[in-house]
């Protein structure tokens, strides 16, 4: 039974107090600590392993465009995939494809398609969210690809792996880096990599509108 509320519980306050989650009460797996759960995917065990529980993850997530130069382990870069690719969509017609750049002159490269992706060539990996033009029914695919983009920065968050969107202006220069076909015309990049000054910590207090200015409750 839950204790009767006397008072609303404000989203900051929720994200201080201590909780039994979901994961606690699962049973565990054997040889894993409690908390720990693994699922497969075609590729084997994906997604061993979690350092926070989704609501520190969400109110911890912030943009990071400085990295220290430590490479990401491949499971990681993995499991941050692998939350774009479980990512719902319209008709589950996954419109996305991810590609993963590991290499630093690549990277250098890739900071030059718009002058706000300058964090890129300091990263240790980014990831290119490609799609179809934007003129689909009701933008239905930058929907989707904005989903799937931020399971990736959530599932990043998880790891304790900072992360950046960038836009992508000069898409013939992804696309001569990159190789990706004439009839995906979309592409958003994500920097990844660990934060050079502060560790990932649920902010309590973000850089947003007012909580009662932005939810209407019945009608605006
Ligand atoms: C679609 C999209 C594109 C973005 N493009 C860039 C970008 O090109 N360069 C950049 O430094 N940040 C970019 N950002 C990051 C935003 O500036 C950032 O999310 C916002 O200022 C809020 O900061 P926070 O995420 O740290 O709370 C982008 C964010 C989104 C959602």
């Amino acid at each position: 039974m839950w204790p009767e509320r006397k008072e609303p519980i404000s989203p900051d306050q929720r994200a201080l107090r201590p909780r039994t989650t979901c994961a606690d009460r699962r049973p565990g797996v054997p040889g894993l600590p409690r908390r720990w759960m693994d699922a497969e995917n075609e590729q084997g065990v994906a997604g061993v392993g979690t350092g926070m529980q989704t609501w520190e993850a969400i109110t911890s997530r912030r943009n990071v465009r400085s990295f220290a130069d430590r490479p990401i382990p491949a499971a990681d870069l993995d499991q941050i995939l692998e939350a774009g690719r479980r990512s719902p969509s319209s008709q589950n017609w996954q419109p996305w494809d991810f590609i993963l750049v590991t290499d630093r002159e690549q990277l250098r490269e890739l900071a030059k398609v718009w002058r706000g992706a300058s964090h890129v060539a300091g990263a240790a990996a980014a990831i290119v969210v490609i799609g179809p033009p934007a003129d689909n029914e009701f933008g239905r695919a930058q929907l989707d690809l904005g989903q799937a983009t931020m399971a990736m920065l959530l599932a990043a968050t998880d790891l304790g792996i900072g992360s950046c969107h960038a836009g992508v202006t000069d898409t013939q220069l992804a696309r001569e880096l990159l190789g990706f076909p004439d009839d995906r015309t979309w592409a958003l990049l994500i920097s990844l990599g660990y934060p050079v000054d502060r560790p990932l910590a649920p902010i309590r207090n973000p850089r947003r509108r007012p909580f009662g200015e932005v939810v209407h409750r019945g009608r605006w």
